[in-house]
């Protein structure tokens, strides 16, 4: 698959898929989006912990787990992450993303050790956060179970990649999160949603990131 770097309505950029019409993130503001879907409803929801694990389904250009990292040291919380991705971002990706740019010098040094750290073992990025990167298929990686406490769920559009949305899929993330976790995504789509609550998601809708109505915050109780 053929990948080119774009601008997004934010002024942060993001990678396009050529062909398919897929991005990493909206076109209508990366960073924003991020911020809104992963952070804001995702991490923030569990501020008040002292410690959390969070599983990211796409780790792709790594922004989700950036932000995360900042997050975790604003809060003063401690937090394992792990990130599953089939085909990493190259250096030369990463250079024309910027992400780096978005953010206050003593913060840089946390995005490269994010990409430096080596994949498959769990590496310590900050004294809040720790980083599992893990090279593989989603379908065909083994979870330990009730282990998460969130999930972002961060795969390719169901038009894209409809199987990434499947029954299937849904009953492993929800086997992995612990009691009173959640998956956090952007898709708001009803078949997707349906998806979730045919395994036991309590199924929540949130306002969307701009240019979108709506998200999905899915409950293990
Ligand atoms: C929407 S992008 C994720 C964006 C990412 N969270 C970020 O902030 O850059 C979807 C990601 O899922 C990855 N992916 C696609 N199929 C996958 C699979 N079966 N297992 C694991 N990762 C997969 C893609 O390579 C891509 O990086």
């Amino acid at each position: 698959m053929k990948r080119e770097v774009i601008q997004t309505a934010d002024g942060s950029k993001t990678i396009k898929i050529i062909g398919l019409d897929e991005t990493y993130h909206s076109i209508h503001g990366a960073l924003q989006e991020a911020i809104h879907v992963f952070i804001e409803a995702g991490l923030n929801e569990l501020k008040s912990r002292a410690s959390i694990r969070i599983f990211e389904m796409g780790f792709g250009t790594g922004l989700n787990a950036f932000l995360s990292a900042l997050k975790a040291s604003e809060l003063n919380m401690k937090v394992e992450y792990h990130g599953i991705e089939a085909y990493p971002v190259s250096t030369d990706e990463l250079d024309q993303l910027q992400y780096v740019g978005l953010v206050k010098e003593q913060d840089r040094t946390v995005y490269k050790k994010l990409h430096e750290s080596k994949w498959g073992e769990l590496v310590s990025i900050s004294d809040s956060f720790q980083l599992k990167k893990i090279q593989s298929k989603l379908e065909e990686t083994d979870l330990a179970a009730d282990y998460f406490d969130i999930i972002y769920y961060d795969a390719f559009g169901p038009r894209a990649q409809e199987e990434m949305w499947s029954v299937e899929l849904f009953q492993k993330m929800y086997d992995c999160l612990n009691k009173g976790g959640f998956l956090v995504t952007y898709c708001a789509k009803g078949q997707v949603k349906r998806n979730m609550k045919a395994v036991g998601f309590r199924v929540e809708n949130l306002p969307g990131p701009p240019g979108k109505r709506e998200m999905t915050r899915a409950w293990k109780d």
